[in-house]
């Protein structure tokens, strides 16, 4: 509930973003490390940036698209949806959003009423909490299972569901952990489904960056999960495009037109300039995708490397997707307040991290490190964090 009369409960109730947080005091602290943001610090490929120029020359980016989106780009996705992730949808149940996270939220506002319960696993993306909250909805946080490399807990999953339950809701490769959620692990869930009538939202962000012997799954992809399955995915993390504000969802025909009932109040449709640079992004070689594949791989390892060296103040499990990872803080028997210890961290030794508890309960005592950085920029915040607390 909120002190102040002009907000609403459903905002009110809501914390400040730890992440924003963090970003917000690193501004104090000068040539500050910085391993606080899940997002690419490269720049976006050149073809992907001359596909928006050419369509802003052409004069084609001054108007609204049709709200699903530019019929071109729905079409090149229902293929890269068939390739890459084996769904079989057609262009018309494709809605291009504003970024994954316009998706996710106009599939829970589409899906969730006001006291439906809606399982996530803990730690997880706090936005999708954060989601849950806005539309109403009560989050049942289901904690993953650390010391097995953060599995998630199938038997608590399905003694969590109630008449009340409605939606699992999850990322996968999964921010923070860097868990990649396999096959075995989410047709388990999709039964769950199925038995209960509930609907599975993804959060693919990461689809792409998967490492070692891990494979990306889409739930999507298995026939009887059609009509239980909202997939949500991004350019963002892809093709380095933060900044352009697009991404898609893919549902099941009958279901497109009610999920765009929340999509036009929030968006009308995404950025035109950015539909294009999207439509480049795929009809382009994919090298790119690959190359950050690479660097990624290469900073995961140097900085688990270089947690080797820390292993008296953290534990951790190695990702293996993404480009985040969640060591625990292992001084003080396990039981370190992270927020204190991100903010001395920074204020003391100049390292931005974020603080495990941003990411729900069973996150305490963890901080999250972001290796989509230069491999300076890994370096460079572990011999200080070696200077600081070793
Ligand atoms: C799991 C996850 N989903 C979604 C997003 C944001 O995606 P977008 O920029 O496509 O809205 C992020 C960004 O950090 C993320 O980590």
């Amino acid at each position: 509930m909120s002190s102040d009369w002009r907000v609403s409960d459903r905002v009110g109730k809501i914390g400040k973003s730890a992440i924003h947080e963090m970003t917000r005091l690193s501004k104090q602290v000068e040539d500050v490390a910085f391993l606080s943001w899940a997002k690419p610090t490269s720049d976006t490929p050149e073809h992907i940036k001359q596909g928006a120029i050419e369509a802003i020359e052409k004069g084609l980016t001054a108007g609204y698209s049709p709200t699903g989106g530019l019929p071109a780009l729905q079409q090149e996705i229902a293929k890269k949806l068939k390739e890459f992730n084996s769904i079989e949808a057609s262009p018309s149940e494709i809605i291009i959003t504003v970024g994954a996270i316009e998706g996710l939220s106009a599939a829970i506002m589409a899906t969730i009423d006001p006291g439906d319960e809606v399982i996530l696993p803990t730690p997880t993306y706090s936005t999708h909490i954060r989601q849950v909250v806005i539309a109403g909805g009560k989050p049942i946080l289901i904690p993953l299972i650390e010391e097995d490399g953060f599995r998630w807990d199938i038997e608590a999953t399905r003694k969590a569901v109630t008449p009340r339950t409605k939606a699992i809701l999850y990322c996968s490769p999964s921010n923070p952990t860097g868990t990649v959620f396999d096959e075995r692990t989410q047709r388990a869930l999709a039964k769950i489904a199925l038995e209960n009538n509930l609907m599975v939202i993804t959060d693919e962000a990461y689809e792409f960056f998967v490492f070692d012997e891990n494979k990306h799954f889409s739930i999507g992809s298995i026939p009887e999960m059609k009509k239980n399955t909202i997939s949500c995915f991004t350019f963002t993390k892809t093709y380095a495009m933060t900044g352009y504000r697009v991404g898609y969802l893919h549902a099941e025909e009958s279901l497109v037109p009610q999920i765009m009932k929340a999509h036009i109040p929030f968006a009308i449709c995404a950025p035109v300039v950015s539909q294009y640079a999207a439509l480049a992004a795929l009809r382009g070689g994919q090298d790119c995708v690959d190359d950050f594949r690479e660097h990624y791989l290469t900073t995961r390892n140097l900085m688990c490397e270089r947690l080797d060296r820390m292993s008296s103040v953290f534990e951790y499990i190695k990702p293996g997707g993404s480009y985040l990872m969640f060591p625990k803080i292992v001084i003080e028997g396990g039981k370190t307040d992270s927020s204190t210890f991100c903010k001395k961290l920074l204020m003391e030794g100049r390292v931005s991290t974020t603080p495990g508890v941003a990411f729900g309960p069973t996150g305490e005592s963890h901080l999250r490190l972001s290796f989509c950085v230069s491999e300076d920029e890994i370096h460079k915040a572990f011999d200080r964090m070696e200077a600081y607390l070793l």
